[in-house]
């Protein structure tokens, strides 16, 4: 485990400092957690509700972003986080996935280091692989984060649980939340013929009153370009994302064999930075 990032891990027991053990990381009370052979080191407190994506939704996910579909998102996350990453932390991604994103901000800010959490463990063996200056861990991003508070310059939340108290707790007073959401155009071409699931319509005002009085608008940009895919990536992208478990292969098979290559497909998202709000709860 990187000491850079170990030494703002915490106990998710105890909320203690955790630090390098044979194997493992550990807090003074005794409170120890395994390091996966795969590098990454789940701090789950106990059994959690949910599990995150499965191993195919996240090899799904490496298959499509890996082929550089995403690149614009990549680019517009960096700038932002170029221009908002304060004098130093860390870069704390929840519900990180393969670390794709992060990859793409810790490249552009040559001295940080970055933290993927999520509560898949099939991402979180991707993730850890992902920059040799980012560290992966298994929790859920509706429990305490098991990071100390105000560690991270930056929060990075694409397409991901949104824990605005959570989120405050750990960001610095002067870092910024980089929130990533689909505009109800993302993948629209694909979910009439595949049967993927709607975009909520309603999506930004629901982010923005989950972040009222925590945090404050610092800037949105609307971000949309076209996909031209090929008829793999289509499979890839229906089964990365929510649909994944709506839709048998076979059907998902027959209704992609029936689109002409290449699909154009249009992707639209909501970059967001939000900036702590003072005297927050
Ligand atoms: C739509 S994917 C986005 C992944 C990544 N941010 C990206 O854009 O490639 C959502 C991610 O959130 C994770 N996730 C779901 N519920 C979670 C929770 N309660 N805590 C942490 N991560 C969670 C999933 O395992 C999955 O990796
Ligand atoms: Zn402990």
């Amino acid at each position: 485990m990187l000491p850079e990032v170990l030494r703002h891990l915490r106990c998710p027991v105890c909320g203690a400092p955790l630090a390098a053990a044979p194997g493992a990381v550990r807090c003074p009370a005794g409170h120890a957690f395994d390091l996966a052979r795969q590098g990454y080191v789940n701090l789950l407190r106990g059994r959690s509700p949910g599990t995150g994506d499965d191993a195919a939704m996240v090899a799904a996910r490496e298959t499509f972003l890996g082929a550089g579909h995403f690149a614009p998102l990549g680019a517009a996350l960096a700038r932002a986080a170029e221009g908002h990453a304060g004098r130093d932390g860390l870069v704390v991604e929840v519900g990180a996935g393969t670390g794709h994103h992060l990859r793409s901000v810790l490249e552009a800010l040559p001295d940080r280091f970055g933290l993927a959490l999520d509560l898949s463990r099939h991402a979180a063996r991707r993730a850890a692989r992902a920059h040799p200056r980012l560290a992966a861990v298994v929790a859920d991003a509706w429990e305490r984060l098991p990071v100390a508070d105000a560690c991270a310059a930056l929060v990075l939340d694409v397409f991901a649980p949104r824990n605005a108290a959570e989120f405050r707790r750990v960001l610095a007073p002067d870092g910024a939340l980089l929130l990533v959401t689909p505009a109800p155009a993302h993948l629209a071409e694909l979910r009439g013929p595949l049967g993927l699931l709607e975009v909520d319509p309603d999506k930004a005002r629901r982010v923005s009153e989950a972040l009222e009085g925590r945090f404050a608008l610092a800037s949105s940009e609307s971000l949309a370009w076209t996909l031209s895919l090929a008829r793999e990536d289509v499979v890839a992208a229906a089964r990365m994302g929510p649909s994944a478990h709506h839709t048998a292969a076979d059907v998902l098979a027959a209704r992609v064999a029936a689109l002409e290559e290449p699909v154009r497909v249009t992707a639209a998202v909501q970059v967001q930075v939000y900036r702590p709000t003072p005297n927050a709860a």
